[in-house]
Protein backbone atom coordinates (compact mmCIF):
# COMPACT_ATOMS: atom_id res chain seq x y z
CA UNK A 1 0.00 0.00 0.00
CA UNK A 2 1.56 3.21 -0.88
CA UNK A 3 0.56 6.30 1.38
CA UNK A 4 -0.92 8.41 -1.83
CA UNK A 5 -3.32 5.98 -2.41
CA UNK A 6 -4.75 5.85 1.25
CA UNK A 7 -8.15 6.90 1.67
CA UNK A 8 -7.97 8.35 5.06
CA UNK A 9 -6.58 12.02 3.31
CA UNK A 10 -7.74 14.84 5.58
CA UNK A 11 -6.50 18.49 4.83
CA UNK A 12 -4.79 21.05 6.46
CA UNK A 13 -5.31 24.41 6.10
CA UNK A 14 -2.17 27.15 6.14
CA UNK A 15 -3.82 31.03 7.02
CA UNK A 16 -1.55 33.47 5.39
CA UNK A 17 -1.77 36.37 7.48
CA UNK A 18 -0.18 38.89 5.34
CA UNK A 19 -2.73 38.13 2.57
CA UNK A 20 -5.46 36.22 4.36
CA UNK A 21 -5.28 33.41 1.92
CA UNK A 22 -6.08 29.96 2.97
CA UNK A 23 -3.85 27.21 1.55
CA UNK A 24 -4.68 23.09 1.75
CA UNK A 25 -1.77 20.89 2.08
CA UNK A 26 -3.42 17.17 2.04
CA UNK A 27 -2.05 14.73 4.80
CA UNK A 28 -1.31 11.55 4.35
CA UNK A 29 -1.54 8.79 6.42
CA UNK A 30 1.35 5.10 6.37
CA UNK A 31 0.21 1.83 7.50
CA UNK A 32 1.28 2.60 11.28
CA UNK A 33 3.05 5.90 13.18
CA UNK A 34 2.07 9.63 12.52
CA UNK A 35 0.51 11.07 9.50
CA UNK A 36 2.43 13.50 7.45
CA UNK A 37 1.57 16.87 5.84
CA UNK A 38 2.11 16.83 2.14
CA UNK A 39 3.89 20.04 1.26
CA UNK A 40 6.00 19.71 -2.11
CA UNK A 41 3.54 22.04 -2.76
CA UNK A 42 3.72 24.52 -0.51
CA UNK A 43 6.93 26.64 -1.64
CA UNK A 44 5.03 26.73 -5.40
CA UNK A 45 1.64 27.90 -4.02
CA UNK A 46 2.87 30.06 -0.67
CA UNK A 47 6.36 31.45 -1.70
CA UNK A 48 7.48 29.87 1.57
CA UNK A 49 9.88 27.14 2.23
CA UNK A 50 9.32 25.00 5.58
CA UNK A 51 11.99 25.07 8.15
CA UNK A 52 13.18 22.16 10.18
CA UNK A 53 17.31 22.09 10.93
CA UNK A 54 17.74 18.76 12.42
CA UNK A 55 14.88 17.22 10.72
CA UNK A 56 12.91 16.51 13.91
CA UNK A 57 9.39 16.52 12.32
CA UNK A 58 10.57 16.27 8.89
CA UNK A 59 9.58 12.84 6.83
CA UNK A 60 12.03 12.54 4.07
CA UNK A 61 10.98 9.92 1.93
CA UNK A 62 8.06 6.75 1.98
CA UNK A 63 9.72 3.78 3.08
CA UNK A 64 8.60 0.11 3.62
CA UNK A 65 11.32 -1.32 5.52
CA UNK A 66 11.83 -0.44 9.18
CA UNK A 67 9.72 1.19 11.61
CA UNK A 68 10.16 2.76 14.95
CA UNK A 69 7.66 3.48 17.56
CA UNK A 70 9.62 6.25 20.20
CA UNK A 71 7.14 6.33 22.80
CA UNK A 72 6.58 2.63 23.06
CA UNK A 73 10.03 1.65 22.12
CA UNK A 74 9.36 -0.44 19.38
CA UNK A 75 11.34 -1.60 16.23
CA UNK A 76 10.26 -3.47 13.32
CA UNK A 77 12.39 -4.95 10.50
CA UNK A 78 9.54 -5.39 7.86
CA UNK A 79 7.03 -5.26 10.30
CA UNK A 80 8.61 -8.19 12.43
CA UNK A 81 9.96 -6.90 16.31
CA UNK A 82 13.79 -6.46 16.71
CA UNK A 83 13.58 -8.75 19.45
CA UNK A 84 11.62 -11.68 17.96
CA UNK A 85 13.82 -11.34 14.92
CA UNK A 86 17.01 -11.55 17.78
CA UNK A 87 15.95 -14.58 19.15
CA UNK A 88 14.85 -16.93 16.20
CA UNK A 89 16.36 -15.21 13.63
CA UNK A 90 20.44 -14.70 12.18
CA UNK A 91 21.54 -12.02 10.11
CA UNK A 92 21.76 -13.57 7.13
CA UNK A 93 18.10 -14.23 7.25
CA UNK A 94 17.64 -10.88 8.65
CA UNK A 95 19.97 -9.17 5.75
CA UNK A 96 17.72 -10.94 3.45
CA UNK A 97 14.33 -9.81 5.08
CA UNK A 98 15.65 -6.26 4.88
CA UNK A 99 16.86 -6.33 0.94
CA UNK A 100 13.57 -8.10 0.05
CA UNK A 101 10.78 -7.20 2.10
CA UNK A 102 10.10 -10.82 3.25
CA UNK A 103 11.38 -13.87 5.36
CA UNK A 104 13.34 -16.09 2.85
CA UNK A 105 12.03 -19.98 2.71
CA UNK A 106 14.72 -22.35 3.30
CA UNK A 107 16.27 -22.53 -0.55
CA UNK A 108 16.23 -18.82 -0.58
CA UNK A 109 18.85 -18.87 2.44
CA UNK A 110 20.89 -21.01 0.94
CA UNK A 111 21.29 -19.35 -2.33
CA UNK A 112 21.65 -15.57 -0.64
CA UNK A 113 24.16 -16.97 2.34
CA UNK A 114 26.19 -18.89 -0.81
CA UNK A 115 26.07 -15.14 -2.91
CA UNK A 116 26.92 -13.38 0.38
CA UNK A 117 29.73 -15.85 0.69
CA UNK A 118 31.61 -15.91 -2.79
CA UNK A 119 31.88 -12.53 -2.29
CA UNK A 120 33.66 -11.92 0.65
CA UNK A 121 37.18 -11.55 -0.94
CA UNK A 122 38.44 -8.61 -1.97
CA UNK A 123 40.27 -7.56 -5.46
CA UNK A 124 44.37 -8.57 -4.43
CA UNK A 125 45.26 -5.18 -5.85
CA UNK A 126 43.34 -3.46 -2.82
CA UNK A 127 45.76 -5.37 0.06
CA UNK A 128 48.14 -2.61 -1.19
CA UNK A 129 45.53 0.31 -0.19
CA UNK A 130 46.11 -0.82 3.13
CA UNK A 131 49.84 -0.34 3.02
CA UNK A 132 49.05 3.27 1.98
CA UNK A 133 47.80 4.39 5.54
CA UNK A 134 49.87 4.79 8.63
CA UNK A 135 49.45 1.91 11.01
CA UNK A 136 47.76 4.02 13.73
CA UNK A 137 44.81 5.74 11.50
CA UNK A 138 41.81 5.24 12.57
CA UNK A 139 39.89 2.39 10.91
CA UNK A 140 36.88 4.44 10.36
CA UNK A 141 39.12 6.58 8.25
CA UNK A 142 40.25 3.04 6.71
CA UNK A 143 36.85 2.27 6.08
CA UNK A 144 35.75 5.07 4.30
CA UNK A 145 38.89 5.18 2.08
CA UNK A 146 38.43 1.68 1.18
CA UNK A 147 35.00 1.14 0.41
CA UNK A 148 34.87 4.01 -1.92
CA UNK A 149 37.57 2.75 -3.65
CA UNK A 150 35.87 -0.21 -4.42
CA UNK A 151 34.13 2.03 -6.69
CA UNK A 152 37.60 1.62 -9.03
CA UNK A 153 37.50 -2.06 -8.82
CA UNK A 154 34.06 -3.27 -8.86
CA UNK A 155 32.92 -1.58 -12.44
CA UNK A 156 30.25 -4.24 -13.62
CA UNK A 157 27.92 -3.09 -10.87
CA UNK A 158 27.73 0.79 -11.16
CA UNK A 159 25.07 1.29 -13.33
CA UNK A 160 22.50 1.82 -10.53
CA UNK A 161 19.51 2.43 -13.57
CA UNK A 162 20.60 -1.73 -14.03
CA UNK A 163 18.51 -4.25 -10.74
CA UNK A 164 21.28 -6.52 -11.50
CA UNK A 165 24.02 -4.41 -11.10
CA UNK A 166 22.07 -2.65 -7.99
CA UNK A 167 22.02 -6.05 -6.54
CA UNK A 168 25.17 -7.37 -7.02
CA UNK A 169 26.72 -3.70 -5.64
CA UNK A 170 24.58 -4.32 -2.47
CA UNK A 171 25.97 -8.16 -2.35
CA UNK A 172 29.44 -7.50 -2.58
CA UNK A 173 29.21 -4.20 0.33
CA UNK A 174 27.53 -7.06 2.74
CA UNK A 175 30.09 -9.25 1.69
CA UNK A 176 33.17 -7.69 1.76
CA UNK A 177 32.37 -5.31 4.78
CA UNK A 178 33.59 -7.73 7.34
CA UNK A 179 36.52 -8.63 5.29
CA UNK A 180 37.70 -4.83 5.45
CA UNK A 181 37.07 -4.55 8.47
CA UNK A 182 38.97 -7.55 9.70
CA UNK A 183 41.94 -6.38 7.48
CA UNK A 184 42.16 -2.82 9.00
CA UNK A 185 42.88 -4.52 12.19
CA UNK A 186 45.17 -6.66 11.23
CA UNK A 187 47.08 -4.06 9.33
CA UNK A 188 47.00 -1.80 12.80
CA UNK A 189 48.73 -4.44 14.85
CA UNK A 190 51.25 -5.18 11.58
CA UNK A 191 49.55 -9.02 11.88
CA UNK A 192 49.22 -10.74 8.38
CA UNK A 193 45.45 -10.44 6.48
CA UNK A 194 43.79 -13.68 6.32
CA UNK A 195 41.25 -14.59 3.70
CA UNK A 196 37.80 -15.38 4.65
CA UNK A 197 36.65 -18.93 4.58
CA UNK A 198 33.70 -20.06 2.30
CA UNK A 199 32.94 -23.06 4.61
CA UNK A 200 31.97 -20.30 7.67
CA UNK A 201 28.84 -18.43 8.24
CA UNK A 202 29.08 -14.81 8.28
CA UNK A 203 29.58 -13.64 12.22
CA UNK A 204 32.36 -16.29 12.32
CA UNK A 205 34.03 -15.54 9.27
CA UNK A 206 34.57 -12.33 10.40
CA UNK A 207 35.72 -13.60 13.48
CA UNK A 208 38.07 -15.79 12.26
CA UNK A 209 39.38 -12.64 9.81
CA UNK A 210 39.89 -11.08 13.09
CA UNK A 211 41.58 -13.55 15.23
CA UNK A 212 43.12 -15.96 13.45
CA UNK A 213 46.48 -16.29 11.95
CA UNK A 214 48.42 -18.59 9.50
CA UNK A 215 50.63 -20.35 11.83
CA UNK A 216 47.69 -22.17 13.61
CA UNK A 217 44.20 -23.58 13.10
CA UNK A 218 41.89 -21.65 14.97
CA UNK A 219 38.16 -22.09 16.31
CA UNK A 220 35.69 -19.57 16.57
CA UNK A 221 34.04 -19.58 20.08
CA UNK A 222 30.38 -20.37 19.00
CA UNK A 223 29.04 -18.65 21.79
CA UNK A 224 30.89 -15.23 20.61
CA UNK A 225 30.13 -16.08 16.80
CA UNK A 226 26.40 -16.21 18.25
CA UNK A 227 26.48 -13.07 20.06
CA UNK A 228 28.41 -11.12 17.40
CA UNK A 229 25.61 -12.63 14.69
CA UNK A 230 22.60 -11.18 17.18
CA UNK A 231 24.33 -7.93 17.57
CA UNK A 232 24.31 -7.36 14.00
CA UNK A 233 20.71 -8.17 13.58
CA UNK A 234 20.13 -5.37 16.11
CA UNK A 235 22.03 -2.84 14.46
CA UNK A 236 21.17 -3.40 10.77
CA UNK A 237 18.43 -0.64 10.09
CA UNK A 238 17.33 1.99 12.03
CA UNK A 239 14.37 4.30 9.62
CA UNK A 240 15.85 7.44 8.33
CA UNK A 241 19.22 8.24 10.86
CA UNK A 242 21.64 10.32 9.88
CA UNK A 243 23.92 8.25 8.18
CA UNK A 244 20.81 6.51 6.35
CA UNK A 245 19.96 10.14 5.47
CA UNK A 246 22.96 10.77 3.87
CA UNK A 247 23.39 7.25 1.85
CA UNK A 248 19.85 8.81 -0.01
CA UNK A 249 21.12 11.92 -0.48
CA UNK A 250 24.32 10.85 -1.96
CA UNK A 251 21.96 8.22 -4.18
CA UNK A 252 20.02 10.97 -5.29
CA UNK A 253 22.92 12.57 -7.48
CA UNK A 254 22.93 9.16 -9.28
CA UNK A 255 26.42 8.66 -7.08
CA UNK A 256 27.45 4.57 -7.48
CA UNK A 257 26.88 2.47 -4.43
CA UNK A 258 29.88 1.96 -2.82
CA UNK A 259 30.41 5.95 -2.66
CA UNK A 260 27.32 6.28 -1.09
CA UNK A 261 27.92 3.57 1.15
CA UNK A 262 31.50 5.45 2.08
CA UNK A 263 29.33 8.67 3.29
CA UNK A 264 27.35 6.47 5.10
CA UNK A 265 30.36 5.59 7.24
CA UNK A 266 31.77 9.15 7.18
CA UNK A 267 28.54 10.42 8.88
CA UNK A 268 28.31 7.05 11.58
CA UNK A 269 31.87 7.68 12.55
CA UNK A 270 30.23 10.77 14.67
CA UNK A 271 30.38 10.47 18.08
CA UNK A 272 26.23 11.70 18.21
CA UNK A 273 26.04 8.37 16.05
CA UNK A 274 27.55 5.43 15.05
CA UNK A 275 30.57 6.68 17.30
CA UNK A 276 28.56 6.51 20.52
CA UNK A 277 29.58 3.19 21.02
CA UNK A 278 33.63 3.79 21.22
CA UNK A 279 32.66 6.84 22.68
CA UNK A 280 30.57 5.06 25.67
CA UNK A 281 33.73 2.66 26.56
CA UNK A 282 36.38 5.95 26.60
CA UNK A 283 33.57 7.61 29.05
CA UNK A 284 33.56 4.33 31.42
CA UNK A 285 37.18 4.67 31.58
CA UNK A 286 37.04 7.71 32.11
CA UNK A 287 34.79 7.55 35.22
CA UNK A 288 37.04 4.70 36.14
CA UNK A 289 34.96 3.76 39.64
CA UNK A 290 30.87 4.14 40.76
CA UNK A 291 32.09 6.53 43.14
CA UNK A 292 32.53 9.16 40.44
CA UNK A 293 29.59 8.19 38.60
CA UNK A 294 27.47 11.12 40.66
CA UNK A 295 30.02 13.74 39.48
CA UNK A 296 29.82 12.40 35.67
CA UNK A 297 25.92 12.73 35.68
CA UNK A 298 25.84 16.25 37.09
CA UNK A 299 28.50 17.30 33.97
CA UNK A 300 25.86 15.56 31.85
CA UNK A 301 22.77 17.76 33.30
CA UNK A 302 25.12 21.31 33.10
CA UNK A 303 23.53 23.07 30.19
CA UNK A 304 27.03 24.93 30.46
CA UNK A 305 28.77 21.86 30.22
CA UNK A 306 29.47 20.20 26.91
CA UNK A 307 29.93 16.72 28.33
CA UNK A 308 27.08 14.25 27.09
CA UNK A 309 26.34 10.68 28.75
CA UNK A 310 27.31 8.62 25.79
CA UNK A 311 25.15 5.61 25.24
CA UNK A 312 21.91 7.88 26.63
CA UNK A 313 19.32 9.54 24.62
CA UNK A 314 17.85 9.09 21.31
CA UNK A 315 15.99 11.38 18.50
CA UNK A 316 13.48 8.77 18.42
CA UNK A 317 13.04 6.63 21.39
CA UNK A 318 11.66 8.44 24.35
CA UNK A 319 11.50 4.94 26.28
CA UNK A 320 14.18 2.44 26.33
CA UNK A 321 16.02 1.13 23.18
CA UNK A 322 14.49 -2.45 22.68
CA UNK A 323 18.35 -2.76 21.31
CA UNK A 324 19.75 -1.56 24.69
CA UNK A 325 17.17 -4.03 26.15
CA UNK A 326 18.90 -7.08 23.97
CA UNK A 327 22.71 -6.04 24.16
CA UNK A 328 22.30 -5.71 28.15
CA UNK A 329 21.13 -9.43 27.99
CA UNK A 330 24.08 -10.49 25.62
CA UNK A 331 27.00 -8.53 27.94
CA UNK A 332 25.57 -10.62 30.79
CA UNK A 333 25.42 -14.07 28.54
CA UNK A 334 29.11 -13.29 26.62
CA UNK A 335 30.83 -12.00 30.01
CA UNK A 336 29.74 -15.41 31.60
CA UNK A 337 30.74 -17.44 28.48
CA UNK A 338 34.06 -15.87 29.17
CA UNK A 339 34.14 -16.42 32.66
CA UNK A 340 34.59 -12.58 33.17
CA UNK A 341 32.87 -12.25 36.98
CA UNK A 342 34.37 -9.17 37.59
CA UNK A 343 34.27 -6.40 34.67
CA UNK A 344 34.33 -2.87 36.57
CA UNK A 345 33.17 -1.04 33.02
CA UNK A 346 30.08 -3.16 33.31
CA UNK A 347 29.37 -2.82 37.44
CA UNK A 348 29.94 1.12 36.25
CA UNK A 349 27.80 1.24 33.38
CA UNK A 350 24.79 -0.61 35.56
CA UNK A 351 25.12 1.84 38.13
CA UNK A 352 24.98 4.70 36.10
CA UNK A 353 21.75 3.41 34.38
CA UNK A 354 20.62 2.85 37.38
CA UNK A 355 21.17 6.35 38.82
CA UNK A 356 20.60 8.22 35.51
CA UNK A 357 17.08 6.66 35.09
CA UNK A 358 15.84 7.86 38.52
CA UNK A 359 17.45 11.50 38.39
CA UNK A 360 14.53 13.76 36.77
CA UNK A 361 16.56 15.33 34.60
CA UNK A 362 17.06 11.80 32.88
CA UNK A 363 13.56 11.25 33.61
CA UNK A 364 11.40 14.37 31.97
CA UNK A 365 13.83 14.49 29.08
CA UNK A 366 13.20 10.56 28.53
CA UNK A 367 16.94 10.03 28.28
CA UNK A 368 17.24 6.09 28.17
CA UNK A 369 19.90 3.90 27.05
CA UNK A 370 20.09 3.33 23.29
CA UNK A 371 21.80 0.85 21.23
CA UNK A 372 25.51 1.87 21.95
CA UNK A 373 25.40 1.52 25.79
CA UNK A 374 26.40 -1.81 26.31
CA UNK A 375 27.67 -3.01 23.08
CA UNK A 376 30.97 -1.56 23.57
CA UNK A 377 31.50 -3.53 26.76
CA UNK A 378 30.70 -6.61 24.85
CA UNK A 379 33.22 -5.72 22.29
CA UNK A 380 35.80 -5.12 24.81
CA UNK A 381 35.15 -8.56 26.26
CA UNK A 382 35.54 -10.24 23.03
CA UNK A 383 39.06 -8.41 22.62
CA UNK A 384 38.11 -5.80 20.14
CA UNK A 385 40.35 -2.90 20.33
CA UNK A 386 38.08 0.58 20.98
CA UNK A 387 39.29 2.19 18.31
CA UNK A 388 37.29 -1.10 16.26
CA UNK A 389 33.95 -0.55 17.74
CA UNK A 390 32.12 1.69 15.39
CA UNK A 391 33.53 0.05 12.31
CA UNK A 392 31.29 -3.01 13.49
CA UNK A 393 28.49 -0.99 13.74
CA UNK A 394 28.84 -0.22 9.37
CA UNK A 395 29.65 -3.56 8.93
CA UNK A 396 25.93 -4.52 10.65
CA UNK A 397 24.79 -1.14 9.18
CA UNK A 398 25.74 -1.95 5.40
CA UNK A 399 22.84 -3.94 4.47
CA UNK A 400 20.24 -1.25 6.20
CA UNK A 401 22.31 1.41 3.77
CA UNK A 402 21.79 -0.43 0.65
CA UNK A 403 18.46 -1.77 1.44
CA UNK A 404 17.22 1.95 2.11
CA UNK A 405 19.84 2.98 -1.39
CA UNK A 406 17.94 0.48 -3.47
CA UNK A 407 14.57 1.34 -1.99
CA UNK A 408 15.39 5.49 -3.07
CA UNK A 409 16.35 4.49 -6.30
CA UNK A 410 13.40 1.86 -7.11
CA UNK A 411 11.17 4.75 -6.05
CA UNK A 412 9.45 6.34 -9.01
CA UNK A 413 9.09 10.09 -7.39
CA UNK A 414 12.64 9.85 -6.47
CA UNK A 415 14.68 13.27 -7.16
CA UNK A 416 17.71 14.51 -6.47
CA UNK A 417 17.31 15.95 -2.51
CA UNK A 418 18.27 19.56 -2.23
CA UNK A 419 17.06 21.39 0.49
CA UNK A 420 16.78 24.95 1.06
CA UNK A 421 17.33 27.14 3.86
CA UNK A 422 16.22 30.88 5.69
CA UNK A 423 18.30 32.76 4.80
CA UNK A 424 19.84 35.51 7.32
CA UNK A 425 23.01 36.82 5.90
CA UNK A 426 23.94 40.03 3.56
CA UNK A 427 21.40 41.07 1.19
CA UNK A 428 22.62 43.00 -2.33
CA UNK A 429 25.57 45.34 -1.79
CA UNK A 430 28.16 46.96 -3.90
CA UNK A 431 31.54 45.35 -4.17
CA UNK A 432 34.52 47.60 -2.30
CA UNK A 433 37.63 48.03 -4.39
CA UNK A 434 40.63 47.62 -2.13
CA UNK A 435 41.93 50.76 -1.99
CA UNK A 436 38.44 51.57 -0.67
CA UNK A 437 38.41 49.02 2.29
C1 LIG B 1 22.64 6.22 17.35
O1 LIG B 1 18.95 8.18 14.73
C2 LIG B 1 19.18 6.91 14.94
O2 LIG B 1 18.35 6.06 14.76
C3 LIG B 1 20.60 6.62 15.46
C4 LIG B 1 20.89 5.19 15.90
C5 LIG B 1 20.82 4.22 14.72
O3 LIG B 1 20.62 3.02 14.98
O4 LIG B 1 21.10 4.65 13.56
O5 LIG B 1 19.94 4.81 16.88
C6 LIG B 1 22.28 5.07 16.49
O6 LIG B 1 23.19 7.18 16.86
C7 LIG B 1 22.22 6.20 18.79
C8 LIG B 1 22.59 7.52 19.54
C9 LIG B 1 24.07 7.45 19.93
N1 LIG B 1 24.51 8.75 20.46
C10 LIG B 1 24.78 8.92 21.76
O7 LIG B 1 24.59 8.07 22.62
C11 LIG B 1 25.38 10.30 22.08
C12 LIG B 1 24.68 10.88 23.32
N2 LIG B 1 23.29 11.21 22.95
C13 LIG B 1 23.03 12.58 22.55
O8 LIG B 1 24.05 13.21 21.86
C14 LIG B 1 21.61 12.76 22.00
O9 LIG B 1 20.76 12.10 22.83
C15 LIG B 1 21.32 12.32 20.57
C16 LIG B 1 22.25 12.92 19.58
C17 LIG B 1 21.36 10.84 20.45
C18 LIG B 1 19.90 12.80 20.24
O10 LIG B 1 19.92 14.19 20.25
P1 LIG B 1 18.61 15.04 19.88
O11 LIG B 1 17.50 14.18 19.45
O12 LIG B 1 19.02 16.14 18.96
O13 LIG B 1 18.17 15.59 21.26
P2 LIG B 1 18.68 16.93 21.87
O14 LIG B 1 20.15 17.07 21.64
O15 LIG B 1 17.78 18.02 21.39
O16 LIG B 1 18.45 16.63 23.42
C19 LIG B 1 17.21 16.92 24.01
C20 LIG B 1 17.58 17.41 25.43
C21 LIG B 1 18.66 18.51 25.40
O17 LIG B 1 18.47 19.27 26.57
P3 LIG B 1 17.62 20.67 26.38
O18 LIG B 1 18.36 21.50 25.34
O19 LIG B 1 16.22 20.27 25.94
O20 LIG B 1 17.68 21.30 27.77
O21 LIG B 1 18.17 16.29 26.14
C22 LIG B 1 19.53 16.61 26.46
C23 LIG B 1 19.96 17.75 25.56
O22 LIG B 1 20.95 18.53 26.19
N3 LIG B 1 20.30 15.41 26.17
C24 LIG B 1 21.27 14.93 26.94
C25 LIG B 1 21.69 13.75 26.32
N4 LIG B 1 20.98 13.56 25.19
C26 LIG B 1 20.13 14.60 25.10
N5 LIG B 1 21.80 15.39 28.09
C27 LIG B 1 22.80 14.61 28.62
N6 LIG B 1 23.26 13.47 28.08
C28 LIG B 1 22.73 13.02 26.94
N7 LIG B 1 23.18 11.87 26.39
Amino acid sequence: MNAKDNLKNANFTLTDNRSGDTYDLPVLSGSVGPDVIDVRRLYAETDCFTYDPGYTSTGSCESKITYIDGEQGVLLYRGYPIDQLAENSDFMEVCYLLLYGELPTGEQKVQFEKGVTYHTMLNEQLNYFFRGFRRDAHPMAVMCGTVGALSAFYHDSLDISDPKHRMVASYRLIAKMPTIAAMAYKFSIGAPFMYPRNNLKYAENFLYMMFSNPCEDYEVNPILSKAMDRILILHADHEQNASTSTVRLAGSSGANPFACISAGIASLWGPAHGGANEAVLNMLEEIEHPKNITKFVEKAKDKDDPFRLMGFGHRVYKNFDPRAKVMHQTCHEVLGELGITNEPLLDIAVELERLALEDDYFVEKKLYPNVDFYSGIIFKAMGIPTSLFTVLFAVARTVGWVAQWNEMVEDPSQKIGRPRQLYTGETTREFVPLGQR
